[in-house]
């Protein structure tokens, strides 16, 4: 069977095939050639370059894995899984929690946004188009979603749905205002451990944030990790608030942080 889903608010068109694992379908996602800045739709998939290419339906697991091994430590991602009240499960449960969760993240990424990667799911890059968002029912039970509600424990689901989601979505609409259904947004990006240092982040985030500035589109991101926003600002992302979620025993922080659009080597907008 061949479905077509149409966004209202984009060109993207979605044509997924189904299997008889609704988890191993085979998207393409289809762009169109041109675009005025602001004026039309974005491109679903900006041109390909750098040896990156986009995720498909199958690859969803590897792509899961690169991010899961590059976000081994990070305190946001754990945040759910380590909770008071599952404090007994074992080191593996957990694991295969955290990787499960990205699973469910990366597919309704190929869904509803775009997924990137290069050499060997060296690197992975999960990005939302302008006008998009993967809230829908149908994304939430495709992807896997839904199933959150029974595998995070009380404390998991509080932190999960009830604080973190809320804060990350509100916090976005609040940062870019009018702007929030026109730019886009760095989801995740990870690189394995043992591939950084090789330009694969730059190379992910500069495949889009080049059409942003064709675009005269701010690009978006929540960085995890204290050690990231200097890396960030290195492709022209600047912080503009910190953000903190409370139901830890310490700290667990986001550095919220905008990328205005560069036209010709300048900020578009300034003089
Ligand atoms: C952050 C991360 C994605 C960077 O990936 P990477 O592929 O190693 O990055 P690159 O090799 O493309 O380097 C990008 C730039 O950051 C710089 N950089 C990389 N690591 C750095 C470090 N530890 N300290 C300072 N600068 C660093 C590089 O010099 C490069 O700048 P340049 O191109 O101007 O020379 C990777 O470290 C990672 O996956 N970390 C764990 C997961 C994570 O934190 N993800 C982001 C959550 S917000």
């Amino acid at each position: 069977m061949a479905t077509t889903l149409a966004s209202s608010t984009s060109s993207l068109a979605v044509s997924i095939h189904e299997h008889k694992n609704p988890l191993a379908a085979n998207v393409q996602l289809k762009g169109h050639g041109s675009f005025g800045r602001l004026s039309a739709a974005p491109a679903a998939v900006p041109p390909l370059t750098d040896g990156i290419r986009v995720v498909t339906a199958a690859e969803y697991k590897q792509a899961a894995a690169c991010l899961a091994e590059a976000f081994a430590e990070d305190d946001v991602v754990w945040y759910p899984i380590k909770t008071p009240d599952r404090a007994h499960l074992s080191k593996e449960a957990q694991w295969a929690l955290h990787v499960e969760i990205l699973e469910y993240v990366t597919y309704s990424h190929i869904l509803k946004g775009l997924v990137t990667t290069i050499g060997d799911f060296d690197a992975v890059a999960l990005w939302m188009p302008p006008g998009q968002d993967m809230d829908d029912m149908v994304t939430k039970f495709r992807s896997g979603m839904w199933r959150l509600n029974y595998r995070l424990s009380p404390e998991g689901k509080r932190r999960y749905f009830t604080e973190f989601l809320p804060l990350l979505h509100d916090t976005k609409a609040a940062t870019l205002g009018a702007r929030d259904d026109e730019s886009w947004y760095l989801v995740y990006i990870g690189t394995k451990p043992s591939a950084q240092g090789k330009g694969y982040c730059r190379k992910l985030i500069e495949h889009v944030t080049r059409q942003a500035d064709g675009e005269g589109r701010a690009t978006y991101l929540e960085s995890s990790n204290d050690l990231n926003p200097r890396i960030y600002r290195r492709f022209g992302f600047e912080t503009v608030r910190r953000v903190h979620l409370q139901r830890a025993e310490r700290d667990v922080g986001l550095d919220i942080m905008v990328r205005e659009p560069e036209i010709g080597g300048e900020v578009w907008g300034e003089k």
